[in-house]
């Protein structure tokens, strides 16, 4: 990740006394104002720095004659504005017993993303509020990102007390606001300190305008907490990061342990395939030692030759993770598009990977209230349940036992961009007993018995296009040619099977992937299938073509400019749309995705209907598809 401390890849017991930290938090809430605070009273700033600081703050700054200590770190803010990206600043300091790290996340609107880089090595939060303001719904999201993310220790920093008159009573009904919603969402410590970043009360110095506190200042806090050692888990799990062969004797499993501990002689499975062993040596950096325990990085040898492969979980023996393809989980989504159901992501788990989609999002939370509201999509920073479906079984925990197991990424499959996180709730096992029914009679046969080989064509491209018209008269040559085939028309398919589906994004999304199942099992019928449907999205027409098969799928652009199709308009749906009278028109307010690679180009405003048939015709018979 950008901008880690190089502590991250250090390998091995964490040292004692480093703790890391995240602050959550606007800058109204003071918290560059905190951040500049802990820096300049634990001496962090140069002399040269704080002159500059002193001069800087008569000119722009708000406090008077005292140096602003937000100007220290709002300077990150301006090196943002110039383009230049950072997404988690990380500051360092020290306190009498440690060093410690502060994970600043300076983004606004991307915060959730940028909150998870930072938390995702934090042993602690720091959870900024405004005394005066109390919770806000910002302090609610944080909270349950920091959750989400697996920090179970949060410092609640109700800062400003000086602008409450350092009242007792404001600062009791904030922590206890504060502290019934914690617990809710599974955050157990919470320490809150009233404090204020400005005059300094409570950060370094105990404050003599809150007597009433008898808890530690911030910096005593954080010098002297109980370092959470990971997670508490007691179940070992051990993803494999990577199968280490430095020559032919020696084949061992490197990987950070997750959960637990192991010794030597220990008896473990590899999950997924359920293999048993036993660890034959723990081996490190500086030799061999007899235990490890969690967030130690090892590699692991066994003492029997099984197959084990990134990505597998060596676990406790008596103790499995789940094993399971479906499961419901809690997500953030991240990420400026929507998440959509039925659309293809990548999930991470540890060290492994596999494709998943959102069967179905169950509900949004409304992170004020925290009621469940129903909802087809999640937007940036919105939370909901998802059931997910994946590719293949995944070994993973529920989240409330492991955060390192039980917690996944969503990375985009096109960009590689990390669009969501969640936390696993549980396995959903209802279709974890269905099989494949092999039959006798296959794609291959019955296609045979058509002279034919089957595939699918699929045609994209702009309403009035003319998808339609190309593929029905691709179907009378091919009829006339004595092929047997099928035209999925989008119109005609929206009359029955997606009647319940609009034009958003997302029921676009199930619009294509219902399709394109049909198409499949047409296809496994032993037909030559022609799809005609918009399909707007890059990402969809890939998922066809990864269910079908690179051999069997053709993808024709039917490509005509946006003003040819409007001049068209054989429905008048353009002229509707300009009108303001039909949303989410493809071309006019809703996106249109040109293929990169497609298999055929027919650009419609030179090449007539009849030509163009010809063309896919042509194309079939290349690829050794009308044989
Ligand atoms: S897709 O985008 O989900 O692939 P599909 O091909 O099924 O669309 O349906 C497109 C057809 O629906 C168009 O040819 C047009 O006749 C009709 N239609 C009605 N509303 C819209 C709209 N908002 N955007 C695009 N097409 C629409």
């Amino acid at each position: 990740m950008p901008g880690e401390p190089p502590e991250t890849s250090m390998q091995g017991r964490r040292p004692h006394g480093l703790l890391r930290f995240l602050t959550c938090g606007s800058v109204d809430d003071g918290k560059s104002t905190l951040i500049g605070r802990l820096l300049y009273e634990t001496r962090q700033i140069p002399d040269d720095q704080m002159s500059a600081l002193v001069a800087d703050s008569r000119h722009c700054g708000t406090t008077g004659a005292a140096p602003d200590l937000a100007l220290l770190v709002d300077g990150l803010q301006a090196e943002r504005e110039q383009g230049i990206t950072i997404d988690v600043a990380y500051r360092f300091f020290t306190t009498p017993h440690r060093r410690i790290i502060i994970a600043d996340t300076p983004g606004h609107e991307q915060y959730t993303r940028n909150m998870a880089t930072g938390a995702s090595t934090a042993d602690l939060a720091v959870i900024l509020v405004d005394a005066r303001k109390g919770i806000v719904t910002q302090t609610r999201r944080h909270a349950f990102i920091v959750a989400v993310m697996g920090i179970r220790h949060v410092v609640l920093a109700v800062n400003k007390m000086d602008l409450v008159s350092w009242s007792e009573a404001r600062f009791g009904d904030i922590t206890s606001a504060f502290e019934a919603f914690a617990a809710d969402i599974g955050i157990s410590g919470v320490t809150a300190i009233p404090l204020s970043a400005l005059t300094g009360d409570n950060v370094t110095r105990k404050s003599a305008a809150m007597p009433w506190f008898a808890g530690p200042t911030l910096v005593d806090y954080l010098d002297t907490m109980e370092i959470p050692r990971s997670i508490a888990a007691a179940e070992f799990r051990f993803p494999v990061q990577w199968v280490s062969r430095p020559h032919s004797d020696f084949r061992g499993y490197a990987g950070t342990v997750r959960g637990g501990a192991i010794r030597v002689g220990d008896a473990v499975t590899v999950f997924p395939s359920g293999r048993r062993s036993t660890v034959d040596r723990i081996v490190t950096y500086d030799g061999d030692v007899q235990e490890a325990v969690a967030g130690d990085a090892v590699t692991l040898t066994l003492a029997d030759e099984i197959d084990v492969v990134r990505g597998d979980v060596i676990a406790d023996a008596g103790k499995s993770p789940t094993v399971a393809d479906q499961l419901a989980a809690q997500v953030i989504w991240m990420h400026q598009e929507a998440m959509l159901p039925g659309r293809q992501y990548l999930i991470r788990i540890g060290t492994a990977e596999a494709v998943a989609t959102i069967s179905a999002l169950r509900y949004r939370i409304d992170i004020g209230t925290m009621a469940h509201e129903a909802a087809k999509t999640l937007e940036l920073n919105e939370i909901g349940l998802c059931n997910l479906s994946l590719d293949r079984p995944m070994v993973f925990d529920a989240y409330d036992r492991n955060r390192d197991t039980g917690g996944f990424i969503l990375i985009d499959r096109a960009t590689n961009a990390t669009v969501g996180a969640g936390m696993i709730r549980f396995a959903l096992r209802r279709a974890t007993n269905i099989a494949w029914q092999p039959m006798t009679i296959d794609r291959a046969a019955r296609a045979s018995l058509k002279g034919q080989q089957s595939c699918v064509i699929w045609f994209t491209g702009l309403s009035g296009a003319g998808k339609s018209t190309i593929a029905d008269r691709v179907e009378q040559r091919l009829h006339a040619m004595g092929r047997h085939t099928y035209v999925l028309d989008g119109d005609n398919v929206r009359h029955g099977l997606n009647r319940d589906l609009g034009f958003t994004a997302a029921d676009r999304v199930e619009n294509i992937r219902r399709v394109a199942e049909v198409a499949r099992l047409f296809a496994d019928a032993g037909l030559i299938v022609l799809v005609s449907f918009i399909s707007p999205f890059r990402s969809e027409r890939q998922m066809a073509r990864e269910l079908l098969g690179e051999s069997e799928f053709f993808e024709v652009f039917v490509d005509a400019p946006l003003d040819v199709c409007e001049g068209r308009d054989p429905k008048g749906l353009y002229r509707k749309a300009r009108a303001g009278k039909l949303p989410n028109f493809t071309g006019i307010d809703s996106p249109y995705e040109p293929p990169e690679n497609p298999d055929l180009v027919i650009p419609t405003a030179a090449v007539d209907p009849d030509e163009a048939a010809e063309r896919v015709v042509a194309l079939l018979a290349q690829a050794g598809r009308l044989a």
